[in-house]
């Protein structure tokens, strides 16, 4: 969005998150395909911080090596959200100090950069992030001051029953003065009914020091959703995936059935693509135009050229060219490069193969470890026996062969182009160009054997 703005981005991810009961770090739980973490991350890099600067703890190892392209500091004891941003001293510089939560995945860029222009347009020691909660039970309460600017923060367990009462919030998210929330942090105490280093806290040093501490309220309280346990993570879930999906149809796309499509955060998607009821679209899938998808189709890491049909197939880390179908009912495991204009029909599983333009196998057919070249036709129940019990071989068919039902083609081996091989032929030697191929026993036929035998 604007990399001319000096701002630098603390993310506090080091909270344990015990009411996920799980063995997986809180921030590294997923929602629409991007743990909550790098979806904090992605929002403060769309704003122009390049590096954000993520403070760990808990489970700091797992999370390590999941996160990229982020400055790991690591707070060994988690003390509070004051002691958390200490630990990220040395990245606080004269610049704007951007802080925001591993746990609240759904703010927004948009949000956070109108944030960002208030906090500049006033020129605020402190720009605070807040809401009006129906239920603000828990969050700390935002006390307005006469000028309507922040009076003090106070966290529940400190507040008064009036305090209590208070609906505005803190959010959590904040923009501060970097110079500012330096000084500020080196007189923290931890004072206060938890025995924590608060971070509100620094707001009241600052505005000593002479400076506005402003409230920026949203009027979307989905922006500022924690996930805390798992029915959190369903509910932030649900309204991240509409606004995906809104986000789409805005754009030209068209979903029959919202509330059976699941797209990943990841996934772009051309206009002019049509989704039938129960797709999933994950990782980084691309879809191009005139796409007609589903019903209840899985698309995962993979790249459909414009004008690609599939129904009730699953596709894992694969390519498919303009105007091929796939399906109903198609496997294609990872690695497979499908040509233009070709048929994977009903009953096909494919993987790590490569298939030609306009080839065909339209049904009951396994490809694995083949180079199929173009216009080639597998017939019925075609078998690619990649696999000897001890290791994998490929296989390769040439351009314009025909493949015939129930042939098997015993890896390593190779069918020279315009090639014809017979049905129910094992082959299990190359094949030359341009012949024809029979492999089986030759029929016999008992003439009035039945008579007899009965
Ligand atoms: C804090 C605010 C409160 C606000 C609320 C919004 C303070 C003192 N209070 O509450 O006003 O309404 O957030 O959710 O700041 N974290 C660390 N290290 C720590 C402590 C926390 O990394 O030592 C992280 C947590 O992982 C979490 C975030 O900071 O992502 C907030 O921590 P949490 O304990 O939920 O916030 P509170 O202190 O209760
Ligand atoms: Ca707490």
């Amino acid at each position: 969005m604007n990399n001319v703005y000096n701002i630098t981005a603390i993310i506090l991810a080091a909270g344990e998150g015990k009411r996920m009961y799980s063995k997986v770090p809180k921030v590294l739980h997923k929602l629409c395909g991007l743990t909550m973490v790098e979806h904090v991350i992605n929002c403060a890099k769309e704003i122009g911080c390049k590096e954000p600067v993520v403070v760990i703890g808990h489970g700091a190892d797992k999370v390590r090596e999941t996160i990229k392209d982020v400055k790991f500091v690591m707070q060994e004891q988690q003390l509070g959200t004051g002691h958390a941003v200490m630990q990220a001293d040395e990245y606080i510089n004269d610049g704007d100090i951007l802080v925001l939560y591993g746990d609240t995945p759904l703010v927004s860029a948009e949000k956070i950069n109108e944030m960002y222009q208030f906090h500049k347009a006033g020129n605020y020691g402190v720009t605070v992030l807040t809401a009006d909660l129906d239920d603000p039970a828990g969050y700390g309460r935002i006390l307005r001051d006469q000028k309507c600017l922040i009076e003090a923060i106070v966290e529940d367990k400190d507040a008064s029953p009036d305090v209590k009462n208070i609906k505005e919030i803190n959010s959590g998210m904040y923009f501060f003065k970097g110079t500012e929330l330096k000084k500020a942090l080196k007189k923290l105490t931890n004072n206060n009914a938890q025995g924590e280093y608060y971070l509100t806290d620094a707001l009241q040093i600052i505005k000593a020091a002479g400076y506005g501490i402003a409230a920026f309220k949203t009027n979307d309280p989905t922006e500022i959703m924690g996930v805390n346990n798992k029915l959190q993570l369903s509910d932030a879930t649900e309204i991240m995936k509409s606004r995906i999906l809104k986000s789409h149809m805005l754009a030209g796309v068209t979903i029959m059935d919202v509330n059976n499509t699941y797209i990943d955060k990841t996934v772009k998607i051309s206009r002019d693509v049509t989704i039938y009821p129960g797709c999933i679209l994950e990782g980084n899938t691309v879809i191009d135009e005139d796409c007609i998808l589903g019903p209840n189709t899985r698309i995962i890491n993979s790249v459909l050229d414009k004008g690609v049909v599939a129904q009730n197939s699953v596709m894992i880390d694969s390519k498919v060219g303009e105007a091929t179908t796939v399906g109903p009912f198609a496997y294609l495991r990872p690695g497979n490069v499908i040509g233009k204009h070709a048929k994977i029909g009903d009953f096909v599983e494919m993987k790590n193969s490569n298939f030609g333009d306009h080839s065909k196998a339209s049904h009951l057919t396994y490809v694995g470890d083949a180079d199929v070249g173009s216009n080639v036709n597998l017939g019925c129940g075609v078998v690619f026996v990649n696999y000897d019990g001890k290791k994998k071989s490929r296989s390769t068919v040439e351009d314009n062969c025909f493949v015939g039902c129930n042939v098997n083609l015993v890896a390593p081996v190779t069918v020279k182009k315009d090639s014809y091989i017979a049905a129910g032929t094992t082959i299990t030697k190359d094949v030359p160009e341009g012949s024809l191929s029979i492999g089986r026993a030759r029929q016999e036929n008992k003439e009035d054997w039945m008579k007899k035998f009965k």
